[in-house]
Protein backbone atom coordinates (compact mmCIF):
# COMPACT_ATOMS: atom_id res chain seq x y z
CA UNK A 1 0.00 0.00 0.00
CA UNK A 2 2.36 2.38 1.23
CA UNK A 3 5.04 1.49 -2.01
CA UNK A 4 2.02 1.93 -4.24
CA UNK A 5 1.58 5.23 -3.00
CA UNK A 6 5.25 5.87 -2.99
CA UNK A 7 5.75 5.09 -6.98
CA UNK A 8 2.42 6.81 -7.63
CA UNK A 9 3.79 10.23 -5.99
CA UNK A 10 6.74 9.59 -8.12
CA UNK A 11 4.98 9.67 -11.09
CA UNK A 12 3.38 12.80 -10.24
CA UNK A 13 6.21 14.04 -9.65
CA UNK A 14 7.76 13.02 -12.78
CA UNK A 15 4.76 13.92 -14.36
CA UNK A 16 5.60 17.95 -13.46
CA UNK A 17 8.80 17.49 -13.81
CA UNK A 18 10.52 19.67 -16.61
CA UNK A 19 11.58 17.71 -19.53
CA UNK A 20 15.44 17.72 -19.75
CA UNK A 21 16.44 20.02 -22.36
CA UNK A 22 13.47 22.29 -21.59
CA UNK A 23 14.24 23.01 -17.51
CA UNK A 24 13.39 26.54 -17.87
CA UNK A 25 10.40 28.05 -19.60
CA UNK A 26 13.13 30.49 -21.22
CA UNK A 27 14.25 27.52 -23.19
CA UNK A 28 11.16 26.78 -24.68
CA UNK A 29 11.81 26.81 -28.52
CA UNK A 30 10.57 29.99 -30.24
CA UNK A 31 10.13 27.86 -33.46
CA UNK A 32 7.83 25.38 -31.60
CA UNK A 33 5.24 27.64 -31.16
CA UNK A 34 1.75 28.07 -32.66
CA UNK A 35 2.77 31.65 -34.15
CA UNK A 36 6.12 30.21 -36.10
CA UNK A 37 3.64 27.94 -38.13
CA UNK A 38 2.49 31.00 -40.09
CA UNK A 39 5.24 33.19 -39.62
CA UNK A 40 9.15 32.38 -40.37
CA UNK A 41 11.61 33.47 -36.77
CA UNK A 42 14.72 34.23 -38.22
CA UNK A 43 17.73 35.75 -37.34
CA UNK A 44 21.13 37.35 -39.33
CA UNK A 45 23.90 35.00 -38.66
CA UNK A 46 27.45 36.39 -38.25
CA UNK A 47 30.59 35.63 -40.39
CA UNK A 48 31.66 32.53 -40.27
CA UNK A 49 29.83 31.70 -37.21
CA UNK A 50 31.26 27.92 -37.09
CA UNK A 51 34.54 28.86 -36.18
CA UNK A 52 33.91 31.55 -33.28
CA UNK A 53 34.91 30.53 -29.92
CA UNK A 54 31.23 30.08 -28.80
CA UNK A 55 29.96 28.45 -31.85
CA UNK A 56 28.85 25.32 -29.87
CA UNK A 57 26.54 27.88 -28.00
CA UNK A 58 25.65 30.01 -30.79
CA UNK A 59 24.63 27.36 -33.27
CA UNK A 60 22.46 25.71 -30.26
CA UNK A 61 20.73 28.87 -29.27
CA UNK A 62 20.05 29.45 -33.71
CA UNK A 63 18.71 26.28 -34.22
CA UNK A 64 16.66 25.72 -31.11
CA UNK A 65 14.33 29.11 -31.71
CA UNK A 66 14.77 29.69 -35.07
CA UNK A 67 13.09 28.43 -38.37
CA UNK A 68 14.53 30.52 -40.85
CA UNK A 69 18.44 32.90 -41.08
CA UNK A 70 19.58 35.30 -43.12
CA UNK A 71 23.62 35.80 -43.48
CA UNK A 72 23.91 39.04 -41.73
CA UNK A 73 26.88 39.76 -44.10
CA UNK A 74 28.61 36.49 -46.34
CA UNK A 75 26.22 37.01 -49.44
CA UNK A 76 26.47 40.44 -50.03
CA UNK A 77 28.68 40.99 -53.28
CA UNK A 78 31.97 41.84 -51.98
CA UNK A 79 31.93 38.69 -50.35
CA UNK A 80 30.13 36.69 -52.71
CA UNK A 81 32.19 38.04 -56.13
CA UNK A 82 35.25 39.55 -54.35
CA UNK A 83 37.14 40.17 -58.05
CA UNK A 84 35.07 40.23 -61.23
CA UNK A 85 33.96 37.40 -62.62
CA UNK A 86 35.40 35.08 -59.28
CA UNK A 87 32.79 34.07 -56.94
CA UNK A 88 33.52 32.84 -53.76
CA UNK A 89 30.53 30.44 -52.22
CA UNK A 90 32.33 28.95 -49.37
CA UNK A 91 30.66 30.59 -46.68
CA UNK A 92 27.27 31.05 -48.42
CA UNK A 93 27.55 27.05 -48.73
CA UNK A 94 27.73 26.65 -44.86
CA UNK A 95 24.59 28.84 -43.97
CA UNK A 96 22.56 26.53 -46.70
CA UNK A 97 23.85 23.51 -45.38
CA UNK A 98 23.48 24.72 -41.85
CA UNK A 99 19.98 25.80 -42.62
CA UNK A 100 19.06 22.30 -44.57
CA UNK A 101 20.55 20.41 -41.46
CA UNK A 102 18.21 22.61 -39.01
CA UNK A 103 15.23 22.89 -41.46
CA UNK A 104 15.83 26.77 -41.84
CA UNK A 105 13.88 28.49 -44.69
CA UNK A 106 16.95 30.79 -45.81
CA UNK A 107 16.39 34.99 -46.69
CA UNK A 108 19.27 36.05 -48.94
CA UNK A 109 20.71 39.15 -48.50
CA UNK A 110 21.19 41.25 -50.24
CA UNK A 111 21.80 40.88 -54.74
CA UNK A 112 22.40 44.85 -55.29
CA UNK A 113 23.28 47.52 -53.00
CA UNK A 114 25.13 50.85 -52.65
CA UNK A 115 27.36 49.16 -49.64
CA UNK A 116 29.80 46.60 -49.38
CA UNK A 117 30.51 46.41 -53.37
CA UNK A 118 34.05 45.06 -53.88
CA UNK A 119 36.18 47.61 -55.14
CA UNK A 120 35.72 46.64 -58.85
CA UNK A 121 32.23 46.93 -58.75
CA UNK A 122 32.17 50.09 -57.10
CA UNK A 123 35.56 52.10 -58.78
CA UNK A 124 34.78 50.74 -62.12
CA UNK A 125 34.66 52.93 -64.66
CA UNK A 126 31.25 52.13 -65.97
CA UNK A 127 29.56 52.49 -69.74
CA UNK A 128 25.85 51.75 -69.48
CA UNK A 129 25.63 48.53 -71.18
CA UNK A 130 28.70 47.09 -69.26
CA UNK A 131 27.40 47.75 -66.11
CA UNK A 132 24.06 46.04 -66.88
CA UNK A 133 26.30 43.17 -67.74
CA UNK A 134 27.70 42.68 -64.78
CA UNK A 135 24.53 43.68 -62.72
CA UNK A 136 23.26 40.47 -64.83
CA UNK A 137 26.24 38.07 -64.42
CA UNK A 138 25.91 39.01 -60.41
CA UNK A 139 22.36 38.35 -59.56
CA UNK A 140 21.97 35.62 -62.92
CA UNK A 141 24.99 33.89 -61.17
CA UNK A 142 24.09 33.95 -57.47
CA UNK A 143 20.53 33.36 -57.71
CA UNK A 144 20.71 30.09 -60.29
CA UNK A 145 23.19 28.85 -57.88
CA UNK A 146 21.10 28.91 -54.65
CA UNK A 147 17.41 28.40 -56.50
CA UNK A 148 17.15 25.22 -54.61
CA UNK A 149 18.08 26.52 -51.45
CA UNK A 150 17.02 30.44 -50.97
CA UNK A 151 13.94 30.94 -50.92
CA UNK A 152 13.33 34.94 -50.35
CA UNK A 153 15.99 36.94 -52.07
CA UNK A 154 16.51 40.30 -50.54
CA UNK A 155 17.10 41.77 -54.62
CA UNK A 156 17.61 45.45 -53.84
CA UNK A 157 18.70 46.90 -50.60
CA UNK A 158 17.86 50.83 -49.44
CA UNK A 159 17.52 52.46 -53.20
CA UNK A 160 15.56 54.88 -51.45
CA UNK A 161 16.35 58.47 -49.52
CA UNK A 162 14.66 59.68 -46.74
CA UNK A 163 13.50 62.78 -48.13
CA UNK A 164 11.61 60.10 -51.05
CA UNK A 165 14.27 60.68 -53.56
CA UNK A 166 15.67 57.71 -55.10
CA UNK A 167 19.76 57.57 -53.51
CA UNK A 168 22.57 58.62 -55.94
CA UNK A 169 24.92 55.75 -56.49
CA UNK A 170 27.24 54.17 -59.58
CA UNK A 171 24.02 51.84 -60.02
CA UNK A 172 22.19 55.28 -60.63
CA UNK A 173 24.77 57.42 -62.18
CA UNK A 174 26.21 54.76 -64.81
CA UNK A 175 22.40 53.26 -65.69
CA UNK A 176 20.35 56.22 -65.53
CA UNK A 177 16.66 56.41 -66.39
CA UNK A 178 16.40 55.87 -69.94
CA UNK A 179 12.49 54.57 -70.13
CA UNK A 180 12.16 58.13 -67.85
CA UNK A 181 9.77 56.63 -65.70
CA UNK A 182 10.96 57.83 -62.68
CA UNK A 183 12.88 54.87 -61.07
CA UNK A 184 16.37 54.33 -61.60
CA UNK A 185 16.76 51.34 -64.59
CA UNK A 186 19.16 49.22 -62.43
CA UNK A 187 16.42 48.34 -59.85
CA UNK A 188 14.12 46.75 -62.43
CA UNK A 189 16.81 44.89 -64.21
CA UNK A 190 17.54 43.58 -60.90
CA UNK A 191 14.21 42.14 -60.24
CA UNK A 192 13.68 40.88 -63.56
CA UNK A 193 17.30 39.10 -63.76
CA UNK A 194 16.53 37.52 -60.63
CA UNK A 195 13.23 36.63 -61.63
CA UNK A 196 15.25 34.71 -64.84
CA UNK A 197 17.42 32.70 -62.86
CA UNK A 198 14.34 31.44 -60.36
CA UNK A 199 11.12 31.20 -61.18
CA UNK A 200 9.89 30.61 -57.86
CA UNK A 201 11.88 32.85 -55.60
CA UNK A 202 10.01 35.37 -53.69
CA UNK A 203 11.87 39.11 -54.42
CA UNK A 204 12.28 41.31 -52.13
CA UNK A 205 12.93 45.39 -52.05
CA UNK A 206 14.22 46.25 -48.70
CA UNK A 207 14.42 49.22 -46.98
CA UNK A 208 14.96 51.11 -43.23
CA UNK A 209 13.01 53.70 -42.12
CA UNK A 210 9.94 52.68 -44.08
CA UNK A 211 8.05 50.95 -41.52
CA UNK A 212 5.71 53.88 -40.44
CA UNK A 213 3.84 56.18 -43.43
CA UNK A 214 5.97 59.05 -44.08
CA UNK A 215 7.63 60.18 -47.18
CA UNK A 216 9.92 57.53 -47.80
CA UNK A 217 7.22 55.01 -47.51
CA UNK A 218 5.06 56.42 -50.05
CA UNK A 219 7.64 56.77 -52.51
CA UNK A 220 8.56 53.06 -51.81
CA UNK A 221 5.11 52.18 -52.23
CA UNK A 222 4.57 54.08 -55.33
CA UNK A 223 8.06 52.66 -56.83
CA UNK A 224 6.72 49.06 -56.11
CA UNK A 225 3.30 49.90 -57.69
CA UNK A 226 4.39 51.32 -60.77
CA UNK A 227 7.18 48.14 -61.25
CA UNK A 228 4.34 45.82 -60.64
CA UNK A 229 2.24 47.42 -63.12
CA UNK A 230 5.14 47.49 -65.98
CA UNK A 231 5.44 43.96 -65.54
CA UNK A 232 8.41 43.87 -62.86
CA UNK A 233 8.49 40.39 -60.94
CA UNK A 234 8.52 41.95 -57.53
CA UNK A 235 6.89 40.34 -54.87
CA UNK A 236 7.26 41.65 -51.76
CA UNK A 237 8.33 44.48 -49.02
CA UNK A 238 11.35 44.49 -46.12
CA UNK A 239 10.84 46.56 -43.37
CA UNK A 240 14.19 46.56 -41.71
CA UNK A 241 12.76 47.72 -38.14
CA UNK A 242 16.33 49.17 -37.05
CA UNK A 243 14.28 51.02 -34.02
CA UNK A 244 15.99 53.77 -31.43
CA UNK A 245 14.87 55.50 -28.24
CA UNK A 246 12.69 52.29 -27.75
CA UNK A 247 9.33 54.23 -29.21
CA UNK A 248 7.36 52.91 -31.67
CA UNK A 249 4.00 53.57 -32.98
CA UNK A 250 2.79 49.63 -34.50
CA UNK A 251 -0.76 50.66 -35.14
CA UNK A 252 0.97 53.31 -38.11
CA UNK A 253 2.93 50.08 -39.02
CA UNK A 254 -0.38 48.09 -39.43
CA UNK A 255 -2.28 51.01 -41.59
CA UNK A 256 1.75 51.65 -43.77
CA UNK A 257 2.14 47.40 -44.25
CA UNK A 258 -1.62 47.16 -44.99
CA UNK A 259 -1.41 49.60 -47.74
CA UNK A 260 1.51 47.35 -49.11
CA UNK A 261 -0.62 44.20 -48.74
CA UNK A 262 -3.30 45.78 -50.91
CA UNK A 263 -1.20 46.83 -53.60
CA UNK A 264 -1.07 42.80 -53.51
CA UNK A 265 3.01 42.56 -51.94
CA UNK A 266 4.23 40.36 -49.17
CA UNK A 267 5.36 41.60 -45.93
CA UNK A 268 8.65 41.14 -44.17
CA UNK A 269 10.08 42.25 -41.11
CA UNK A 270 13.38 41.60 -42.06
CA UNK A 271 16.50 43.16 -39.59
CA UNK A 272 14.85 44.23 -35.87
CA UNK A 273 16.69 45.39 -32.77
CA UNK A 274 14.97 47.84 -30.78
CA UNK A 275 18.82 49.12 -29.16
CA UNK A 276 18.40 50.10 -25.77
CA UNK A 277 20.32 54.08 -24.72
CA UNK A 278 22.67 52.85 -21.69
CA UNK A 279 22.74 51.99 -19.27
CA UNK A 280 20.15 48.74 -19.45
CA UNK A 281 17.55 49.04 -16.98
CA UNK A 282 14.77 46.34 -16.18
CA UNK A 283 12.09 49.59 -16.91
CA UNK A 284 14.08 49.70 -20.43
CA UNK A 285 13.89 45.69 -20.97
CA UNK A 286 10.23 45.78 -19.90
CA UNK A 287 9.54 48.67 -22.39
CA UNK A 288 11.30 46.48 -25.11
CA UNK A 289 9.63 43.55 -24.17
CA UNK A 290 6.75 45.08 -25.17
CA UNK A 291 7.66 46.45 -28.55
CA UNK A 292 8.83 42.92 -29.40
CA UNK A 293 5.31 41.59 -28.17
CA UNK A 294 3.59 44.41 -30.32
CA UNK A 295 5.57 43.54 -33.52
CA UNK A 296 4.60 39.87 -33.28
CA UNK A 297 0.77 41.06 -33.10
CA UNK A 298 1.51 43.20 -35.65
CA UNK A 299 2.97 40.56 -37.99
CA UNK A 300 0.21 37.97 -37.25
CA UNK A 301 -2.68 40.35 -37.80
CA UNK A 302 -1.09 41.72 -41.16
CA UNK A 303 -2.53 39.42 -43.85
CA UNK A 304 0.26 38.62 -46.20
CA UNK A 305 3.18 38.84 -43.85
CA UNK A 306 5.71 36.03 -44.07
CA UNK A 307 7.77 36.54 -41.25
CA UNK A 308 10.30 38.56 -38.83
CA UNK A 309 13.80 38.46 -38.32
CA UNK A 310 15.68 40.20 -35.75
CA UNK A 311 19.56 41.43 -37.37
CA UNK A 312 21.44 39.07 -35.13
CA UNK A 313 20.85 36.22 -32.39
CA UNK A 314 22.49 37.82 -29.15
CA UNK A 315 23.20 40.70 -27.97
CA UNK A 316 27.63 39.65 -27.38
CA UNK A 317 27.62 39.36 -31.42
CA UNK A 318 25.32 42.47 -32.17
CA UNK A 319 26.36 45.10 -34.88
CA UNK A 320 24.64 47.95 -32.55
CA UNK A 321 27.95 47.02 -30.63
CA UNK A 322 30.69 49.05 -33.18
CA UNK A 323 30.56 52.59 -32.23
CA UNK A 324 30.03 53.44 -35.78
CA UNK A 325 26.43 51.45 -35.80
CA UNK A 326 25.43 51.69 -31.94
CA UNK A 327 25.33 55.63 -31.78
CA UNK A 328 21.28 55.28 -30.45
CA UNK A 329 22.61 52.31 -28.24
CA UNK A 330 22.68 48.50 -27.99
CA UNK A 331 21.69 45.08 -26.25
CA UNK A 332 18.43 45.20 -28.86
CA UNK A 333 18.15 41.14 -29.62
CA UNK A 334 15.89 38.21 -27.71
CA UNK A 335 19.49 37.29 -26.25
CA UNK A 336 21.74 39.02 -24.02
CA UNK A 337 25.58 39.06 -24.27
CA UNK A 338 25.18 35.66 -21.88
CA UNK A 339 22.89 34.00 -24.19
CA UNK A 340 20.31 34.35 -21.83
CA UNK A 341 16.68 35.11 -23.01
CA UNK A 342 15.74 38.47 -22.08
CA UNK A 343 11.85 39.92 -21.17
CA UNK A 344 11.56 40.58 -24.81
CA UNK A 345 12.67 36.64 -25.57
CA UNK A 346 9.22 36.19 -23.20
CA UNK A 347 6.90 38.47 -24.84
CA UNK A 348 7.57 36.85 -28.28
CA UNK A 349 6.82 33.76 -26.59
CA UNK A 350 3.61 35.05 -25.53
CA UNK A 351 2.96 36.41 -28.77
CA UNK A 352 3.71 33.03 -30.90
CA UNK A 353 1.13 31.09 -28.41
C1 LIG B 1 25.36 45.58 -41.44
C2 LIG B 1 26.05 44.44 -40.71
O1 LIG B 1 25.26 44.08 -39.59
C3 LIG B 1 27.44 44.84 -40.28
O2 LIG B 1 28.13 43.72 -39.75
C4 LIG B 1 28.22 45.40 -41.47
O3 LIG B 1 29.47 45.89 -41.03
C5 LIG B 1 27.43 46.52 -42.13
O4 LIG B 1 26.15 46.06 -42.50
N1 LIG B 1 20.96 47.47 -43.22
C6 LIG B 1 21.26 46.35 -43.95
C7 LIG B 1 22.32 45.42 -43.44
O5 LIG B 1 20.59 46.06 -44.94
O6 LIG B 1 23.01 44.80 -44.50
C8 LIG B 1 23.29 46.11 -42.53
O7 LIG B 1 24.14 45.12 -41.98
C9 LIG B 1 22.54 46.86 -41.46
C10 LIG B 1 21.66 47.92 -42.05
Amino acid sequence: MRLRRATTLLVAALAVAPRPGHADPNDTPLRELPGARELLIGAAVMNNFWSAPDAEEYTRALATHFNALTPENQMKPEHLQPQRDTFRFEAADRFVAFAKEHRMTVHGHTLVWHQQNPGWLENGQWTRPALIAALSNHVATVVHRFKDDIAIWDVVNEAMGDNGKFRESFWTRAIGDEDRDGIPDYIGLAFRFARQADRDCILVYNDYGAENPNAKADAILKMMRDLKRNGTPIDAVGFQFHIKGLKFDFSEFRKNARRFASAGFRIYITEADFAIPPPVTPEKLAAQATLCRDMIRAARAIDGCGGVFWWGLTDRHSWLNSPQFGKGGADGLLLDRDYKPKPCHAAVREALR
